[in-house]
Parts: C-alpha cells; sequence; structure tokens
C-alpha cells in the first residue's frame, strides 16, 4: 500500500506511547509504573468462572445475542444506583472501555479547529482519542490542587473560538497522581458554570484511595454540566472492556449515535457477566481488598 493516499485524519493518529509500554510489560519480570495498569492478583477469576457458568446456564442466548447500543438494563441501573448522585439508568451509557467514551465524547463534540482545554500534563490516551478530530488542544495551568480557575477562565475562548470542553481528571490524575481538593472542585464547578463550558470528567480511579476517599466526583455538583465516564478495569478487570458515559439528556442520543456506529453494542456476554460478578454487593467486598493490597 506504498501509494495508497490516506486520509489527512490519518496523519493525526499516533502509534499509542501506551500501547508500546504495555508491549514491555509483557515480558516476564518486568512491573511497570507507567501505565494504570492493574495487579493481575486483583481479578476475581473464580466470581467470573462462576458467573460464566450461571449466565450461559440462565441467559446464554440473549448473552450471545446482539443486544441494544445503549447496554444490559441491569447493569445500567446497577451503575446508577452506585453512582452518589441521583443518576437515572436512561442516562447510563455502556462502552467499550472508558477508551471509547472519550472517542464517543470527541466526535460529538469536537470539529476541526475546535479548542479543547486540558490539564497539563493530562492523559496521553485522551489526547490520543480526541487527535483524529483535529482539535486545537490547549492547556490550563495546574497546581497540586488541580486546574487553576483564572488559568481556566483566561483559555476558555469566546465566540467561534470558545473551547468545546475541559476534559479533567479529579482523582488520582493520570499521569501525576494527584487528587483535586474540595475547594478547588467547587470553585471548578462555579466557575464552568458561569462559562458554560462543559466538563468531561474521567474518573476509572476514583475507588483506589488508601485512607480517606476522595471528594465526591464534579459530576455530582452539576449533572447538567458535565458528562462523567467510569470503569470497571481497575476495580475487576481491564480486559472486558468495560465502561460507561453517564450524560446529561439532550447530550445522551448524540453519544448513543456514534456508539451504535462505532461498534453497534459492548459484548452482551461481559456485560451480564459483570452484572452478575457485582450483584448483592460484591464490589463493596472487593475494593476493599484492590486498596489494601495496594496500600
Ligand atoms: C485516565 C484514564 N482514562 C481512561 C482510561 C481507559 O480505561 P478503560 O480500560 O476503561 O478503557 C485509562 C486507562 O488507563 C486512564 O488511565
Amino acid at each position: 500500500m506504498t501509494n495508497w493516499t490516506l486520509a489527512a485524519r490519518a496523519e493525526k493518529m499516533n502509534p499509542s506511547v501506551i500501547r508500546e509500554i504495555l508491549k514491555v510489560t509483557e515480558k516476564p519480570g518486568i512491573i511497570s509504573l507507567a501505565g494504570g495498569l492493574p495487579s493481575p492478583k486483583t481479578f476475581p477469576i473464580e466470581s467470573f468462572a462462576a458467573a460464566a457458568a450461571s449466565v450461559l446456564a440462565t441467559d446464554g442466548a440473549s448473552a450471545l445475542q446482539y443486544a441494544a447500543s445503549e447496554g444490559y438494563t441491569p447493569l445500567r441501573e446497577a451503575i446508577a444506583a452506585f453512582l452518589p448522585w441521583d443518576v437515572h439508568p436512561d442516562q447510563v451509557l455502556i462502552t467499550t472501555g472508558s477508551q471509547q467514551a472519550l472517542d464517543l465524547i470527541g466526535k460529538v463534540l469536537i470539529d476541526a479547529g475546535s479548542r479543547v482545554l486540558v490539564e497539563t500534563p493530562t492523559y496521553l490516551g485522551a489526547l490520543q482519542a480526541f487527535a483524529p478530530m483535529e482539535p486545537q488542544v490547549v492547556s490550563v495551568a495546574s497546581d497540586s490542587e488541580g486546574v487553576l480557575i483564572d488559568d481556566l477562565a483566561a483559555k476558555a475562548g469566546s465566540g467561534a473560538d470558545k473551547a468545546r470542553f475541559l476534559y479533567v481528571l479529579p482523582n488520582f490524575q493520570n499521569p501525576t497522581g494527584r487528587t483535586m481538593s474540595e475547594a478547588r472542585r467547587e470553585a471548578l464547578v462555579a466557575q464552568a458554570a458561569a462559562l458554560n463550558l462543559p466538563l468531561v470528567e474521567d474518573n476509572p480511579y476514583g475507588d483506589l484511595w488508601f485512607d480517606q476517599a476522595p471528594p465526591k466526583p464534579l459530576t455530582a455538583r452539576n449533572p447538567e454540566g458535565c458528562i462523567y465516564m467510569g470503569s470497571f478495569s481497575k476495580v475487576l478487570a481491564p480486559g472486558l472492556r468495560l465502561g460507561y458515559v453517564v450524560a446529561p439528556r439532550q447530550m445522551y442520543p448524540k453519544l448513543l449515535q456514534a456508539k451504535q456506529a462505532a461498534d453497534l453494542h459492548t459484548p452482551s456476554f461481559n456485560q451480564r457477566l459483570v452484572s452478575e460478578v457485582i450483584k448483592n454487593g460484591f464490589l463493596d467486598r472487593h475494593v476493599p481488598t484492590i486498596r489494601q493490597l495496594y496500600k
């Protein structure tokens, strides 16, 4: 294919640095702290074995069939129930990892040249997901408590150059590890609302605290102004590729349409497996064991 003409957006795609790192970590004897790679010791393999047998025995045909793009209803209900603010299951979209959520959000909110605000530094995988949409990525200065509010106002832009959103990781930020303070969260949500700037909140690590749970999510403070992303990768197993988005009602249909076009739906079997594993309070017992191990 030496003389094929590639799309201009393909020129914007780069090999994922994270995937390159993961290739190295697959070699024996290597423990890498470079990616957010869960310890395999935390994978509840026996619970998955039991759940797989149960799902196949009781719901096998549906588990192996095409399914709704929104996701498996009992799983959406479980997610809505465990999030710490008032979420309706209709607002939960199951995604193929939260990485897919980044892709869908980018497709729905970014035009070529759109201003997109990010923390300094930020998750490389998000930059990679947004890159094909050709945004103008603008860094907002941060300190040990998170994004600097004055710099956010200065970088938000206006008119046609108004930022489409701020992508932000308040808990155990990748790559810095920093957690945004309560005061900074309040100030950020207030400033974003004043600027009418959507917040895209990515929270794959929020449950993995050692001594004290982090303050409540940004989205819990202003659900209509935020898109929230969660993941089962760090609390169950990343190979499942199971994440989710909680979106305001006017955004949801567009994310759903992007999801339909991308992969129809997240694997039915994996969704039922997780739904089966987490029922009866499993995460309340399992997640503390992960915290303990990492501590
Ligand atoms: C900040 C952040 N967001 C998203 C992801 C993607 O996670 P998932 O496995 O849910 O796609 C990661 C993975 O390490 C991450 O660190």
